[in-house]
């Protein structure tokens, strides 16, 4: 492992990591916006207990977050850590990026960037969150795996990847000093599909599938949905299939 700062972000940049999230969740009382990088993972964990392929080629890297330094409140860092990844691509020239709520990033229809929040607690309190993000910067040697092959893109990136996660924490420092409600705002503005009829899994309907057009998201960042019934639904947690 390799210590370095780039513009003031303390980087801890390993070649190979089973997990930078797990790293960087058992780093104890590390500094708001530490972030550890790994250039391949081979125990890349996702939601909902997938595993993340992470071959050579990406960016996998893990901020770990004070949660006394967030303004906008531990439940919008998903949010922020989407809008982050979307506005450092955009300074390094990289444009099209949108999001498919909740926490992956498309780009041409593709998913390009995927993002795992994680907490440490203690005595019931969250004493540090750790948000991951894995970003497909080139399509991987051997292609993607067949299970996500259809669904999976890279976005071309050849500049230094240090240089941009650097450039993504301290982006995302600065969402997370805005409030929530400004977070909402601007997630949706860049949310994928709206006005698009979708199918939706609501995890917390028991994985009921909701069938509706995508009006957007509401103040606290939940899709909403307007269903064949008329009904307007608001899921809070949920994947759009
Ligand atoms: C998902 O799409 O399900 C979320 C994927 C999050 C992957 C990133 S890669 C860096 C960090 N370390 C991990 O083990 N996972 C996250």
């Amino acid at each position: 492992m390799t210590e370095k700062r780039i513009n003031g972000i303390k980087i801890l940049h390993y070649v190979q990591a089973d997990s930078t999230n797990r790293i960087a969740l058992a780093l104890g009382e590390a500094e708001h916006l530490c972030t550890v990088v790994a250039d391949s993972q081979n125990g890349g964990r996702g939601r909902l207990g997938r595993s993340f392929f992470s071959p050579d080629g990406g960016l996998y890297m893990s901020v770990v977050l004070d949660p006394s330094a967030i303004v906008c409140g531990l439940p919008f860092c998903t949010a922020a850590a989407a809008l982050a990844v979307k506005a450092a691509l955009c300074d390094f020239g990289v444009g099209g990026i949108s999001v498919k709520w909740v926490n992956d990033l498309l780009m041409d229809g593709k998913k390009v960037c995927g993002i795992l929040t994680e907490a440490r607690t203690e005595n019931g309190n969250v004493n540090r969150a750790v948000i991951g993000i894995g970003i497909n910067l080139k399509r991987p040697d051997g292609d993607f795996p067949e299970e996500i092959r259809k669904k999976a893109g890279a976005i071309g990136f050849e500049s230094d990847k240090l240089e941009l996660a650097a450039a993504i924490t301290a982006r995302l420092g600065e969402y997370l000093n805005q409030d929530s409600a400004r977070i909402a705002t601007l997630y949706e503005k860049s949310l994928a599909f709206i006005g698009k009829t979708a199918e939706v899994t609501d995890y917390a309907d028991g994985q009921k599938k909701l069938r509706g057009v995508i009006l957007g998201v509401d103040e606290n960042c939940y899709l909403k949905l307007a269903l064949e019934s008329g009904e307007i639904r608001r899921v809070c947690s949920g994947e759009i299939i």
